[in-house]
């Protein structure tokens, strides 16, 4: 089988990394995708144990047409029965770019069409389309003259792991956070601390990684689960296998906030995820906060400044810059944020920087070597 992997851009080679330790195989990073082949147990696994994938589509058929006939004839070819039955509903999302349509959601209709014909020919009765709650959702890609069309194995992206209680002003993507967390270096043996965590995500990302908790553990459905040939036995041998690798934390996970309320926020996701009592939090002052031996990450994103005026905003980063320095030798410090005057504000040389987006707001992801004694930093 063939499969697709969405992701978030930027984060194409940590996916990668991951699905190779996944056992995935063929595998090719593509644009905000990976693309890599497979078995049905490998599809489960994939879906119940990834952190950087958003959603994971199986390729049904790639081909290329000349007219909408062609997209009619081949579809109405391909043996929809492994999926489908004429009792199942199903949905058509398109992605569309191509001169051989001018609106785009005419090939969804043509496509189905042709699997509504399809099932006809076959069975005399044909499944019905359900746009809100589909059991199988079909996706039509068409770039020019190429199509590709896929199922969708996840509905329900993988950045809902279901523990998210509380919801926090500007929490990160969850799938965003453990890419961060990944391009960071972090692997789950080193102390870890973001003192503005917010609703806690960052913190209870690195706690399921550092305890190999697999990320779909609490999530209550896989789109996988309402097709025809969906292997109830097989799935829950590959959780079985999965949760056995469950560890306790064997390092030291804290965060910190100035806001009473996002302590709270922290605190209840922090609950919901299984890690209670894992993981400590603090009412505190970024200002104030030291570090806690070297060799800690401390992985953190600040507010961006869109509901801060512009002087405090400077200020905030340069005291950020300031109190790296002093009171946390011998870390490293790993800052995501909006554009690149924060980084300048924070007046330390990253020795590396990553380009992510939040949602449609473009970041940088900046890391730091923050040296101990008079060494200074140093730019590599
Ligand atoms: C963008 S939010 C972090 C969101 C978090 N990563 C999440 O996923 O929910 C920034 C956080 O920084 C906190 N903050 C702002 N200034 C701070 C300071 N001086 N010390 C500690 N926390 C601060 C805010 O209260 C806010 O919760």
């Amino acid at each position: 089988m063939r499969f697709i992997a969405k992701t978030l851009y930027g984060l194409e080679n940590v996916l990668t990394e991951e699905l190779k330790e996944l056992g995935a195989e063929d595998i090719k990073p593509a644009n905000r995708a990976v693309l890599f082949s497979g078995d049905l147990e490998l599809l489960y696994r994939v879906n119940y144990c990834s952190r950087c994938a958003l959603s994971i589509l199986v390729s049904v058929d790639d081909f290329r047409i000349r007219s909408k006939d062609d997209l009619y004839n081949r579809t109405l070819k391909i043996d929809w029965s492994s999926v489908l039955n004429p009792d199942s509903t199903f949905s058509v999302v398109t992605v569309v770019n191509s001169k051989l349509f001018v609106h785009t959601g005419y090939p969804g209709l043509i496509v189905k069409d042709a699997i509504a014909d399809h099932f006809r020919k076959n069975t005399g009765r044909r499944p019905s389309v359900d746009t809100n709650d589909p059991d199988v959702m079909i996706n039509l890609h068409i770039s020019n003259d190429s199509v590709n069309l896929s199922i969708d194995s996840t509905v329900v992206p993988l950045f809902k792991r279901g523990y998210r209680k509380a919801q926090g002003a500007a929490p990160l993507n969850e799938v965003l956070t453990a890419g961060i967390l990944k391009l960071s270096g972090w692997d789950g043996t080193s102390p870890l601390y973001d003192p503005m965590c917010g609703s806690g995500t960052i913190l209870i990302e690195a706690g399921l990684m550092a305890c190999h908790i697999p990320p779909g553990r609490s999530r209550p459905f896989f789109g996988f689960s309402r097709w025809k040939n969906y292997d109830v036995e097989l799935f829950s041998k590959v959780k079985t296998v999965c949760d056995g690798r469950i560890t306790g934390l064997n390092i030291s996970i804290s965060g910190g906030d100035i806001s009473e309320q996002a302590v709270s926020q922290a605190i209840e996701n922090i609950n919901s995820a299984g890690l209670s009592g894992k993981i400590t939090i603090e009412l505190q002052d970024f200002k104030d906060a030291h570090g806690h031996g070297a060799g800690e990450y401390l992985v953190f994103n600040p507010p961006y400044g869109q509901r801060i005026k512009a002087e405090e905003i400077e200020n905030l980063y340069r005291t950020i810059g300031s109190s790296l320095k002093h009171n946390f030798p011998g870390c490293k410090a790993w800052i995501i944020t909006a554009g690149k005057e924060p980084i300048k504000n924070i007046g330390l040389k990253p020795k590396v920087k990553y380009a992510l987006y939040n949602g449609s707001i473009e970041c940088i992801l900046a890391g730091y070597e923050l040296y101990q004694g008079t060494r200074k930093l140093r730019a590599e």
